[in-house]
């Protein structure tokens, strides 16, 4: 079998500068406390090389993954800078080496992972708090973001593991929150909404990495689809499939002729921002939907998949391979200083969704 050494083995990259990783476990650099190794990111490089380990079954991914995977021990050990993105951290590292390896040192890692999401949980107001206090003092005891219906898959996952209900009440508490407080009636999803810490009372939202409150981030729309597709297939409960088909509807309802998705739905005509990491979770979450419901309604989503996945590949896929990432019109915020770049979760949500279609995925998330 031919041998593959991934460029990147040694890193643990976020963005590729120039067509080159970066990599935030470089210790040469000075670091946020969590902006180098805690970077909720981390996770994405090693999620792409278990898809790839998966689909190929060649060991040399298998090793890379195992790399960035042991490097991140570091982050348990600080502790401090952690944030509710743990999911996204151990997820598609320690527990896809634990579903495709059986590791035991993965089990350990994803538990302690899911324990530390665990214990950010509010019972008052049934929300997991998504940030720690930051730089300037915001306080952001009661605050909640949709993201988060990604990370609740580690506790269905811990939940599977242990056999402890806590885990799985926890998410599903966290999701009826989402249900209840995110999505507007017309599908769409807020970014960040407040809750008094004390009360549980929902306070305002905000329009976070939005272009403005009351618009419609559209990785948070994706978010959103995806999660709660996810949620239904962790848990059954038919709420979360309803609820993952209202945010689709309002997804494709807003998908422009040429398929390419911008960073908000509601942001003006000027200037033209993308954002294909949107596209490709929002593709990744149509498929599960397409799976999910009876034969003749499935067309109308993986249609909708395809015509994402298709726009990415023909309009924005840089395939050369001499560069690290593909997909190069990515977005972190609507107001930030730099758009249309690279994102390795662009990158890892498009080879899942094509992983998907050619029926060689396995259960990621
Ligand atoms: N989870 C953070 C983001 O989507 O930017």
């Amino acid at each position: 079998m031919e041998q593959v050494v991934p460029r990147s083995r040694e890193k643990i990259p976020a963005t590729a500068i120039d067509g080159v990783h970066d990599d935030r476990s470089d210790t040469s650099r000075e670091w946020n406390p969590d902006d180098g190794l805690n970077w909720w990111t981390n996770g994405f490089w090693g999620g792409m090389l278990w898809m790839m380990y998966h689909a190929t079954g060649k060991e040399e991914y298998a090793q890379a993954a195992r790399i960035s995977e042991e490097k991140m021990d570091q982050c348990f050990e600080q502790y401090y800078g952690l944030h509710h993105d743990v999911g996204f951290m151990w997820i598609p590292t320690a527990v896809a080496d634990y579903r495709l390896t059986g590791n035991e040192d993965s089990r350990r890692r994803g538990m302690h992972a899911a324990n530390l999401l665990a214990g950010r949980f509010n019972p008052v107001g049934k929300f997991i708090r998504a940030w720690n206090d930051g730089a300037n003092d915001t306080d952001t005891r009661g605050w909640a973001i949709i993201d988060c219906m990604l990370n609740l898959n580690l506790l269905y996952w811990a939940y599977k593991e242990s056999r402890d209900p806590r885990f799985r009440q926890i998410a599903m508490a966290h999701a009826d929150t989402a249900m209840e407080h995110f999505v507007r009636g017309d599908g769409s999803v807020k970014h960040i909404v407040e809750f008094n810490p004390e009360t549980g009372e929902e306070v305002c939202d905000y329009g976070g990495q939005g272009y403005a409150p009351g618009s419609s981030w559209t990785r948070g729309q994706s978010w959103g689809l995806y999660g709660f597709i996810l949620s239904y297939l962790h848990t059954g409960r038919e709420a979360y499939l309803d609820t993952a088909k209202k945010i689709a509807h309002y997804f494709m309802a807003n998908i422009p002729e040429d398929g390419l998705i911008p960073v908000d739905f509601r942001q003006p005509a000027e200037p033209v921002l993308y954002d294909d990491t949107a596209a490709a979770i929002a593709a990744c979450g149509l498929i599960e939907i397409a799976g999910a419901v009876p034969e003749l309604e499935k067309e109308l989503y993986l249609s909708a998949a395809v015509k994402l996945l298709k726009s990415l590949d023909e309009k924005h896929c840089d395939w050369n391979g001499n560069t690290d990432c593909f997909l190069t019109c990515c977005s972190s915020a609507y107001h930030a200083a730099k758009h249309n770049h690279s994102l390795v979760y662009a990158d890892s949500y498009f080879l899942e969704a094509i992983l998907k279609l050619r029926g060689t995925d396995f259960l990621l998330w």
